[in-house]
Protein backbone atom coordinates (compact mmCIF):
# COMPACT_ATOMS: atom_id res chain seq x y z
CA UNK A 1 0.00 0.00 0.00
CA UNK A 2 2.39 2.89 -1.36
CA UNK A 3 0.58 5.84 -0.13
CA UNK A 4 0.26 6.40 3.32
CA UNK A 5 0.66 10.03 3.72
CA UNK A 6 2.83 12.04 6.29
CA UNK A 7 3.84 9.02 8.99
CA UNK A 8 1.81 9.36 11.66
CA UNK A 9 1.60 7.58 15.40
CA UNK A 10 -0.92 7.67 17.43
CA UNK A 11 0.23 6.43 21.04
CA UNK A 12 -2.09 3.06 21.38
CA UNK A 13 -2.56 1.55 25.07
CA UNK A 14 -3.72 -2.09 25.51
CA UNK A 15 -4.92 -2.44 29.07
CA UNK A 16 -3.71 -5.08 31.18
CA UNK A 17 -6.26 -7.86 31.03
CA UNK A 18 -9.64 -7.95 29.31
CA UNK A 19 -11.12 -6.29 32.64
CA UNK A 20 -8.89 -3.63 32.01
CA UNK A 21 -9.01 -3.35 28.19
CA UNK A 22 -10.19 0.04 28.13
CA UNK A 23 -8.32 1.92 26.04
CA UNK A 24 -8.37 0.10 22.54
CA UNK A 25 -7.66 2.65 20.14
CA UNK A 26 -9.23 1.38 16.74
CA UNK A 27 -9.04 2.82 13.14
CA UNK A 28 -12.10 2.50 11.73
CA UNK A 29 -12.22 2.37 7.74
CA UNK A 30 -14.73 4.19 6.23
CA UNK A 31 -16.29 1.76 3.78
CA UNK A 32 -17.30 2.71 0.47
CA UNK A 33 -20.82 1.03 0.47
CA UNK A 34 -21.27 1.57 -3.43
CA UNK A 35 -18.65 -0.88 -4.08
CA UNK A 36 -19.90 -4.02 -5.74
CA UNK A 37 -17.21 -6.15 -6.02
CA UNK A 38 -17.26 -8.86 -3.19
CA UNK A 39 -14.15 -9.77 -1.81
CA UNK A 40 -12.73 -13.25 -2.29
CA UNK A 41 -11.15 -13.70 1.16
CA UNK A 42 -10.00 -17.73 1.55
CA UNK A 43 -7.21 -16.92 4.25
CA UNK A 44 -7.47 -15.60 7.71
CA UNK A 45 -5.30 -13.32 6.68
CA UNK A 46 -6.86 -10.63 4.32
CA UNK A 47 -5.35 -8.05 2.19
CA UNK A 48 -6.69 -4.21 2.44
CA UNK A 49 -9.51 -4.53 0.75
CA UNK A 50 -9.94 -2.96 -2.46
CA UNK A 51 -12.37 -0.08 -1.32
CA UNK A 52 -10.04 1.15 1.15
CA UNK A 53 -7.20 1.70 -0.92
CA UNK A 54 -9.44 3.78 -3.46
CA UNK A 55 -10.07 6.03 -0.70
CA UNK A 56 -6.77 6.55 -0.13
CA UNK A 57 -7.24 10.01 -2.20
CA UNK A 58 -9.99 10.96 0.93
CA UNK A 59 -8.32 12.73 3.19
CA UNK A 60 -11.00 11.06 6.44
CA UNK A 61 -9.93 7.73 5.35
CA UNK A 62 -9.76 7.10 9.42
CA UNK A 63 -12.03 7.82 12.34
CA UNK A 64 -10.28 7.41 15.27
CA UNK A 65 -11.99 5.89 18.09
CA UNK A 66 -11.15 5.69 22.00
CA UNK A 67 -12.74 3.58 24.07
CA UNK A 68 -12.48 4.85 27.58
CA UNK A 69 -13.95 5.26 31.36
CA UNK A 70 -13.42 7.86 33.43
CA UNK A 71 -10.76 6.67 36.19
CA UNK A 72 -8.26 9.28 36.34
CA UNK A 73 -5.86 6.24 34.37
CA UNK A 74 -8.42 5.96 31.56
CA UNK A 75 -8.10 9.70 31.41
CA UNK A 76 -4.49 11.10 31.40
CA UNK A 77 -4.39 8.85 28.74
CA UNK A 78 -6.96 10.02 26.57
CA UNK A 79 -5.38 13.75 26.80
CA UNK A 80 -2.03 12.36 25.56
CA UNK A 81 -3.85 10.74 22.46
CA UNK A 82 -6.17 13.09 21.65
CA UNK A 83 -3.44 15.43 21.76
CA UNK A 84 -1.25 13.64 19.33
CA UNK A 85 -4.37 13.06 17.38
CA UNK A 86 -4.88 16.64 16.62
CA UNK A 87 -0.86 16.83 16.20
CA UNK A 88 -1.10 14.33 13.35
CA UNK A 89 -4.57 16.00 11.60
CA UNK A 90 -3.11 19.40 11.32
CA UNK A 91 -0.40 17.86 9.22
CA UNK A 92 -0.26 18.70 5.29
CA UNK A 93 -1.86 15.72 3.52
CA UNK A 94 -2.87 13.84 6.93
CA UNK A 95 -5.30 10.91 6.40
CA UNK A 96 -6.81 11.39 9.75
CA UNK A 97 -10.85 12.21 10.12
CA UNK A 98 -12.92 12.95 13.48
CA UNK A 99 -12.17 11.48 17.05
CA UNK A 100 -14.68 10.34 19.50
CA UNK A 101 -13.94 8.88 22.63
CA UNK A 102 -16.68 6.37 23.76
CA UNK A 103 -17.00 6.57 27.16
CA UNK A 104 -18.69 3.48 28.84
CA UNK A 105 -18.75 4.69 32.22
CA UNK A 106 -22.65 5.37 31.44
CA UNK A 107 -22.37 9.39 32.27
CA UNK A 108 -20.40 12.88 31.68
CA UNK A 109 -16.91 13.34 32.57
CA UNK A 110 -14.61 16.58 32.97
CA UNK A 111 -12.91 15.95 29.56
CA UNK A 112 -16.29 16.65 27.82
CA UNK A 113 -15.35 19.87 26.41
CA UNK A 114 -12.03 19.10 25.77
CA UNK A 115 -12.11 15.79 24.09
CA UNK A 116 -15.34 15.17 21.33
CA UNK A 117 -17.02 12.39 23.80
CA UNK A 118 -20.19 9.84 23.18
CA UNK A 119 -21.21 8.40 26.36
CA UNK A 120 -22.73 5.01 26.51
CA UNK A 121 -23.86 2.71 29.52
CA UNK A 122 -22.05 0.38 30.52
CA UNK A 123 -22.99 -3.60 29.16
CA UNK A 124 -25.07 -5.59 31.43
CA UNK A 125 -23.36 -8.13 33.26
CA UNK A 126 -22.42 -11.09 31.49
CA UNK A 127 -23.70 -9.50 27.95
CA UNK A 128 -20.21 -8.57 26.83
CA UNK A 129 -19.42 -11.48 26.28
CA UNK A 130 -21.64 -12.81 23.83
CA UNK A 131 -19.71 -12.02 20.86
CA UNK A 132 -16.92 -14.48 22.49
CA UNK A 133 -18.90 -17.03 22.93
CA UNK A 134 -18.09 -19.00 19.72
CA UNK A 135 -14.43 -18.74 20.06
CA UNK A 136 -14.12 -19.02 23.53
CA UNK A 137 -14.03 -23.04 24.10
CA UNK A 138 -11.04 -23.09 21.38
CA UNK A 139 -9.64 -20.25 23.29
CA UNK A 140 -9.21 -22.10 26.14
CA UNK A 141 -8.25 -25.24 24.54
CA UNK A 142 -5.42 -23.42 22.58
CA UNK A 143 -4.42 -20.70 26.06
CA UNK A 144 -3.59 -24.20 28.07
CA UNK A 145 -1.77 -26.18 25.53
CA UNK A 146 -0.04 -23.11 24.56
CA UNK A 147 0.63 -22.95 28.86
CA UNK A 148 1.79 -26.72 29.11
CA UNK A 149 4.46 -26.47 26.48
CA UNK A 150 7.54 -25.41 28.11
CA UNK A 151 9.08 -23.49 25.11
CA UNK A 152 5.59 -21.61 23.89
CA UNK A 153 4.66 -21.04 27.71
CA UNK A 154 8.29 -19.35 28.04
CA UNK A 155 8.68 -17.49 24.74
CA UNK A 156 4.91 -15.46 25.15
CA UNK A 157 5.05 -15.27 29.32
CA UNK A 158 2.06 -12.90 30.47
CA UNK A 159 1.03 -11.88 27.05
CA UNK A 160 0.08 -15.68 26.00
CA UNK A 161 -3.72 -15.92 26.01
CA UNK A 162 -3.79 -12.84 23.73
CA UNK A 163 -1.40 -14.96 20.78
CA UNK A 164 -3.83 -17.72 21.90
CA UNK A 165 -6.79 -15.79 21.25
CA UNK A 166 -5.20 -15.19 17.30
CA UNK A 167 -5.00 -18.60 17.04
CA UNK A 168 -8.40 -19.71 18.13
CA UNK A 169 -10.14 -16.88 15.86
CA UNK A 170 -7.77 -17.98 13.07
CA UNK A 171 -8.96 -21.38 13.41
CA UNK A 172 -12.47 -19.78 13.49
CA UNK A 173 -12.41 -18.07 10.55
CA UNK A 174 -12.08 -14.72 11.60
CA UNK A 175 -9.84 -12.28 9.04
CA UNK A 176 -7.83 -9.78 9.86
CA UNK A 177 -5.55 -7.46 7.61
CA UNK A 178 -2.19 -8.35 9.17
CA UNK A 179 0.32 -5.34 8.59
CA UNK A 180 3.15 -5.92 9.97
CA UNK A 181 4.59 -2.28 10.02
CA UNK A 182 1.33 -1.33 12.20
CA UNK A 183 2.48 -0.99 15.45
CA UNK A 184 6.00 -1.01 17.57
CA UNK A 185 6.04 -2.39 21.36
CA UNK A 186 8.41 -0.86 23.32
CA UNK A 187 10.93 -1.95 24.95
CA UNK A 188 11.06 -5.07 22.27
CA UNK A 189 10.93 -3.25 19.05
CA UNK A 190 13.96 -0.72 19.20
CA UNK A 191 13.51 1.30 16.15
CA UNK A 192 10.66 3.39 15.22
CA UNK A 193 10.94 3.36 11.54
CA UNK A 194 7.36 3.95 9.32
CA UNK A 195 5.21 2.17 12.16
CA UNK A 196 2.03 4.01 13.08
CA UNK A 197 1.21 3.03 16.21
CA UNK A 198 3.42 2.95 19.62
CA UNK A 199 1.53 0.07 21.59
CA UNK A 200 3.01 1.25 25.31
CA UNK A 201 1.85 -1.59 27.55
CA UNK A 202 5.16 -3.07 28.62
CA UNK A 203 6.88 -1.61 31.59
CA UNK A 204 10.31 -0.16 30.13
CA UNK A 205 13.11 -1.08 32.95
CA UNK A 206 16.38 -0.44 32.26
CA UNK A 207 19.82 0.24 34.35
CA UNK A 208 22.09 3.57 33.87
CA UNK A 209 24.19 1.80 31.29
CA UNK A 210 21.07 1.34 29.27
CA UNK A 211 20.39 -2.08 29.53
CA UNK A 212 17.19 -3.70 29.63
CA UNK A 213 16.12 -5.07 33.14
CA UNK A 214 12.73 -6.50 31.82
CA UNK A 215 10.72 -7.91 35.31
CA UNK A 216 13.35 -6.25 37.33
CA UNK A 217 12.22 -2.38 38.66
CA UNK A 218 14.71 -0.56 36.18
CA UNK A 219 16.96 2.79 38.12
CA UNK A 220 15.23 4.49 35.16
CA UNK A 221 11.98 3.20 34.25
CA UNK A 222 8.62 4.12 32.68
CA UNK A 223 5.44 2.14 32.99
CA UNK A 224 1.94 3.40 32.19
CA UNK A 225 0.75 1.18 35.56
CA UNK A 226 2.80 3.90 37.44
CA UNK A 227 -0.48 5.84 37.32
CA UNK A 228 -2.98 4.49 38.35
CA UNK A 229 -4.21 6.94 40.42
CA UNK A 230 -3.78 10.24 38.73
CA UNK A 231 -1.18 11.31 35.42
CA UNK A 232 2.92 11.38 35.40
CA UNK A 233 4.26 14.64 35.93
CA UNK A 234 5.05 16.72 33.41
CA UNK A 235 8.95 16.19 31.85
CA UNK A 236 9.56 12.45 32.85
CA UNK A 237 13.21 12.18 33.08
CA UNK A 238 14.56 10.55 29.36
CA UNK A 239 16.54 7.51 29.75
CA UNK A 240 19.89 7.33 30.27
CA UNK A 241 22.18 7.07 26.63
CA UNK A 242 22.11 3.26 25.05
CA UNK A 243 18.40 2.85 25.74
CA UNK A 244 16.53 1.96 22.30
CA UNK A 245 15.14 4.93 19.98
CA UNK A 246 11.31 3.38 20.93
CA UNK A 247 11.31 4.00 23.87
CA UNK A 248 13.30 7.50 24.14
CA UNK A 249 10.26 7.95 21.11
CA UNK A 250 7.73 7.10 23.49
CA UNK A 251 8.92 9.05 26.68
CA UNK A 252 9.19 12.37 24.33
CA UNK A 253 5.69 12.33 23.09
CA UNK A 254 4.84 11.64 26.34
CA UNK A 255 6.54 14.58 27.63
CA UNK A 256 5.75 16.98 24.86
CA UNK A 257 1.87 16.56 25.60
CA UNK A 258 1.94 16.76 29.35
CA UNK A 259 3.64 20.17 28.53
CA UNK A 260 1.26 21.46 26.05
CA UNK A 261 -1.97 20.29 27.07
CA UNK A 262 -3.46 23.54 29.36
CA UNK A 263 -3.95 22.30 33.02
CA UNK A 264 -2.65 19.17 32.79
CA UNK A 265 -2.05 18.96 36.79
CA UNK A 266 -4.86 20.50 37.66
CA UNK A 267 -8.09 18.59 35.57
CA UNK A 268 -6.57 14.89 36.37
CA UNK A 269 -6.25 15.93 40.06
CA UNK A 270 -9.67 15.56 41.17
C1 LIG B 1 -11.26 -28.70 24.27
O1 LIG B 1 -10.51 -29.76 24.82
C2 LIG B 1 -11.32 -30.77 25.40
C3 LIG B 1 -10.40 -31.76 26.08
O2 LIG B 1 -9.37 -32.16 25.22
C4 LIG B 1 -12.22 -31.40 24.33
O3 LIG B 1 -13.04 -32.38 24.91
C5 LIG B 1 -13.07 -30.31 23.69
O4 LIG B 1 -13.83 -30.85 22.63
C6 LIG B 1 -12.19 -29.19 23.19
N1 LIG B 1 -13.05 -28.13 22.73
C7 LIG B 1 -12.80 -27.43 21.63
C8 LIG B 1 -13.82 -26.40 21.26
O5 LIG B 1 -11.80 -27.56 20.96
C1 LIG C 1 13.02 18.94 32.27
O1 LIG C 1 13.89 18.25 33.13
C2 LIG C 1 15.27 18.41 32.84
C3 LIG C 1 16.06 17.54 33.79
O2 LIG C 1 15.62 16.21 33.74
C4 LIG C 1 15.66 19.87 32.94
O3 LIG C 1 17.00 20.01 32.55
C5 LIG C 1 14.75 20.68 32.03
O4 LIG C 1 15.02 22.05 32.20
C6 LIG C 1 13.29 20.42 32.32
N1 LIG C 1 12.47 21.11 31.35
C7 LIG C 1 11.38 21.78 31.68
C8 LIG C 1 10.64 22.42 30.56
O5 LIG C 1 10.99 21.87 32.83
Amino acid sequence: MGRVSPFFLVLLSLGFFFATYNLLTLVIQYKNSSSGNGLELSDSIANMPHEVKRLGKSNLRYHVGLTATDTPYSQWQCRIMYYWYKKMKDMPGSDMGKFTRILHSGKADNLMDEIPTFVVDPLPEGLDRSILEEISPTWVNISLRMKDDHETDKAFGWVLEMYAYAVASALHGVRHILRKDFMIQPPWDLEVGKRFIIHYTYGCDYNLKGELTYGKIGEWRFDKRSYLSGPPPKNLSLPPPGVPESVVRLVKMVNEATANIPGWESINSS
